[in-house]
């Protein structure tokens, strides 16, 4: 028996909803970047299994995306009750609504983490109330690892080393493997673990040749201003004097691509600067096609059903596995073509 302290007695639905609006939280509704929305409607209903949502923000296109693949998987129709909290990019935030889900009894706490460190606390506080938690799309760093129970998600480390083995190839093909390559790079969020993982996957291949010199790592936040400013700083210490430039995500190369505009360097095929970027949106797969991005590796947002089927596992009171990685591709101008138009985000 699942324990639920939501039963359909009005005044106690009315109670929660002023709860709930005052913890920032919203019933079973919220838009496609991920603004918390009162739903008016009555969803409470004891079948339903409810889940505590606390996604990191709506940084990116990629964000939204993920956000809309929660959305379509946590409805009522398909047996959720679904509580969404936005926590606008920041930890203090994520750890309230984390509390408020705690203080409400939910089935199931499911949270993207936005940085890596800092979750032990809260996490035991959910464990102690008999709440499972799963991670979404980044992962956390906690000394004990009981404190969550599996993780949907991607595999930064990965990415990072694809974006570094196209590169490896790419030298080889044009013949300067043994040239002094230098390499800037636009780096996510600071201490999340996609811009971890990204950067220890790239460095460690990286390593590997001592003709590659990363010149400067610097923070762009995943969003496109930041991005933008993050190059325009690149450019004041070493103008166009570098051979790669690397964006962790594609709202970043966007930002990156417009400030390179301005000071009027282009990248991609053909040009000396090759630009790798993350993520594979349609807006930047476009820009594969054009040239302008060299290549592109995904990041895959499509992470909603997993979940669910995770939620099912759970619930039937089959074991699982303590994480399940979504497939991620390699786009360049070569393949681009045959994914593109399915691309929806
Ligand atoms: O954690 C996934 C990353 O976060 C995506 O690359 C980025 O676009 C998002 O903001």
């Amino acid at each position: 028996m699942k324990k639920r302290i939501i039963k359909k007695i009005p005044y106690i639905a009315a109670f929660l909803c002023i709860l709930m609006m005052l913890a920032g939280c919203s019933l079973n509704s919220f838009d496609i970047n991920g603004q918390n929305i009162n739903a008016s409607e009555d969803v409470l209903d004891d079948n339903l299994i409810v889940v505590g949502i606390s996604q990191l923000g709506s940084e990116s296109v990629w964000r939204s995306a993920h956000t809309v693949s929660i959305q379509n998987a946590f409805t009522k129709e398909k047996g959720y009750f679904m509580i969404f909290n936005n926590a606008r990019q920041k930890q203090e935030n994520q750890i309230k609504a984390l509390r408020s889900f705690i203080s409400q009894r939910v089935d199931y706490i499911v949270f993207a983490p936005v940085i890596e460190d800092g979750w032990d606390t809260v996490l035991k506080e959910a464990k102690d109330a008999g709440i499972p938690v799963i991670l979404m799309d980044r992962t956390i760093s906690v000394k004990d690892e009981s404190l969550y129970t599996t993780r949907v998600g991607i595999d930064a480390r990965d990415e990072g080393e694809k974006a570094a083995r196209w590169l490896e190839e790419e030298l080889i093909k044009e013949g300067r493997q043994n040239e002094d390559i230098n390499i800037v790079v636009i780096q996510g969020t600071s201490g999340s673990s996609s811009q971890r993982g990204r950067t220890i996957g790239f460095g460690a291949i990286s390593d590997t040749h001592d003709n590659w010199h990363i010149l400067t790592q610097v923070d762009g936040d995943f969003t496109t201003l930041k991005g933008k400013e993050a190059m325009q700083q690149i450019l004041k210490l070493y103008g166009n004097d570098f051979d790669v430039l690397v964006c962790q995500n594609d709202d970043m190369a966007l930002g990156a691509i417009e400030a390179l505009d301005e000071a009027g360097i282009k990248t991609g095929i053909g040009e000396d600067i090759a630009l790798i970027s993350f993520d594979a949106t349609h807006e930047a797969l476009q820009l594969v096609q054009e040239g302008i991005i060299n290549v592109d590796v995904e990041c895959n947002p499509e992470q909603g059903e997993y979940i669910s089927e995770v939620i099912q596992k759970l619930e039937a009171g089959e074991a699982v596995e303590k994480v399940y990685l979504v497939e991620e591709k390699v786009f360049t101008r070569d393949n681009v073509d045959e994914y593109i138009d399915n691309r929806n985000y």
